[in-house]
């Protein structure tokens, strides 16, 4: 036996000192360096059996051993972001903070797989089977055959799963609640997470196993524990969305066997998630019917999908000394940028004004694209001349005050077409992109040229005609 001693691990990095130390010198975190018995050295379990190894049976690179490619849960929202399914023997870590509907999602996804056939388990550290089981009756999934196990040793689990046929979809919920017996330290800390992972995913190699691995997320969004369960499994998604709304969003930030650029959209309701096919339509429908003053269509692109929503501004004289500039699903230094372009070069003055800009829905971009669209809304709101109701905005405002091309043009307006929206003013498209489809692309070159088309249309508006028009479709403003 390889004589056990301790080592001091950062259990916000995982680097490993001799020493306890208050502050880690490889992050720079303070007091996240714990002492932690270190597992049996490499050739431990070797050694244990007599210092041999065991040969194994090879496999062909065709894959023509292994019969089923892909495990396809049904769901379409999560089969897309897998890359098609899951991929038998691999592991994916789903991180998300608590409450955002990761058990959720996997008992619906275990129920699936099980109802289509084949040995599907779903281990809960958490919670008990009786809450599990609850839960499965809310979402009308109680008639599934998904075996269940409220159970945290990994030793007692993998024995488990391992006798029997052969498991076909793992899920394992929470890797934090997980131990091993091989290791000293307390469940939750970096070794036993590490431990865990790895007895976890070697079950999952050797029985074809498609393993699914609940992780939390800390405030900032990392998944507790150590990056290296990071590295240890094939596919890493994110399910994020902010609790105040339903939508949810699931994302690829590792995939070996798919794109990392997909994205799952999904809504949050008293029967679980449900799959939303058109998450603009979603992200919209809190629209106001007519258009006022503020509101901008941005055409956006979450991955490799395009979804559309509101950008609201709201410009109004400040009494402070100092005017507030807040900011809600967008960077607060993107909007002080198209704040300095405005008046720079669009000649607005904004000095007196208290500025807010909110994207709806409670999304977050993070697209340069969304320039065009935060300054044509501020504008509007500054004007209070509402933009046009069927148009959609998208372009990267330049610090020269010009609008720069994006990527995926055709992708947003083919959306914004879909979506009935006539209009979309974007930097002129390198190609007719638009010509095709029922948009008219305008291009807009510059923010001088945006705020002009703006102010126009603002004079327009308030014109005898349009005014008695509106009177008449009985719309008050
Ligand atoms: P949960 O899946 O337990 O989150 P996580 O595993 O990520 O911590 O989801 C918990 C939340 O979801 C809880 O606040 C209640 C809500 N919820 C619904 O709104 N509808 C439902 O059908 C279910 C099962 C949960
Ligand atoms: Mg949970």
């Amino acid at each position: 036996m390889v004589k056990s001693r301790s080592s001091y691990v950062c259990q916000n990095c995982g680097a490993i000192t001799q020493r306890w130390q208050g502050k880690c010198e490889s992050c720079g975190e303070w007091n996240t360096i714990i002492e932690e018995a270190a597992a049996l050295g490499i050739g431990g379990a070797a050694a244990r059996r007599g210092g041999a190894g065991r040969p194994f049976p090879l496999e062909d690179l065709s894959g023509a051993s292994r019969p089923e490619l892909r495990v396809a849960t049904g769901i379409a929202e999560l089969d897309r972001v897998a890359g098609g399914g899951f991929v038998p023997g691999s592991a994916t870590l789903i991180g998300g903070e608590p409450g955002i509907g990761k058990s959720t999602l996997l008992i619906q996804a275990c129920a699936a797989v099980a109802r289509a056939g084949g040995r599907v388990i779903y281990v809960s550290g958490e919670e008990s089977t009786a809450q599990v089981r609850l839960r499965a009756a809310r979402l009308g999934l109680a008639d599934a055959p998904v075996q269940l196990a409220a159970q945290t040793l990994v030793e007692d689990i993998v024995a488990t799963m391992g006798s029997g046929d052969a498991p076909r979809f793992v899920v394992i919920d929470s890797i934090q609640t997980m131990w091993s017996d091989a290791i000293e330290s307390a469940p939750g800390t970096v070794s036993q997470v590490r431990g865990s992972a790895q007895a976890l995913i070697r079950f999952a190699k050797s029985s074809g196993a498609a393993l699914l691995i609940v992780g939390h997320v800390t405030k900032d969004g990392q998944i507790a524990g150590p990056r290296v369960v990071e590295h240890m499994v094939d596919a890493v998604f994110s399910f994020e969305g902010d609790g105040a709304h339903a939508f949810r969003l699931l994302r690829a930030a590792k995939n070996r066997f798919g794109a990392t650029d997909e994205v799952g959209v999904f809504e949050m309701t008293g029967a679980g998630l449900a799959e939303v096919p058109n998450p603009s339509a979603l992200f919209l429908a809190g629209r106001d019917g007519r258009a006022s003053p503020g509101a901008a269509v941005f055409a956006g692109v979450e991955g490799a999908r395009p979804l559309l929503v509101e950008i609201q501004a709201l410009v109004a004289p400040t009494t402070l000394g100092t005017p507030r500039r807040a900011v809600v699903g967008w960077e607060p230094s993107r909007l002080a940028m198209v704040l300095a372009v405005l008046e720079s070069h669009g000649g607005l003055k904004l000095g007196q004004y208290d500025v807010y800009l909110n994207v709806a829905g409670g999304l977050k971009v993070a697209e340069p694209a969304a320039d065009l669209a935060a300054a044509a809304a501020l504008v509007s709101s500054l004007t209070g001349a509402a933009l046009p109701h069927d148009a959609v905005y998208f372009g990267e405002i330049a610090l020269s005050g010009s609008v720069r091309a994006v990527a995926h043009t055709g992708l947003r307006l083919k959306e914004a077409a879909k979506l009935g929206f006539t209009t979309a003013f974007a930097p002129a498209p390198p190609r007719a992109e638009g010509e095709s489809m029922r948009i008219a692309a305008k291009p807009i070159a510059s923010v001088a040229s945006l705020v002009a088309l703006i102010a126009a249309a603002g004079v327009e508006a308030k014109s005898v005609p349009r005014a008695v028009e509106r009177a008449r479709s009985g719309v008050t403003n």
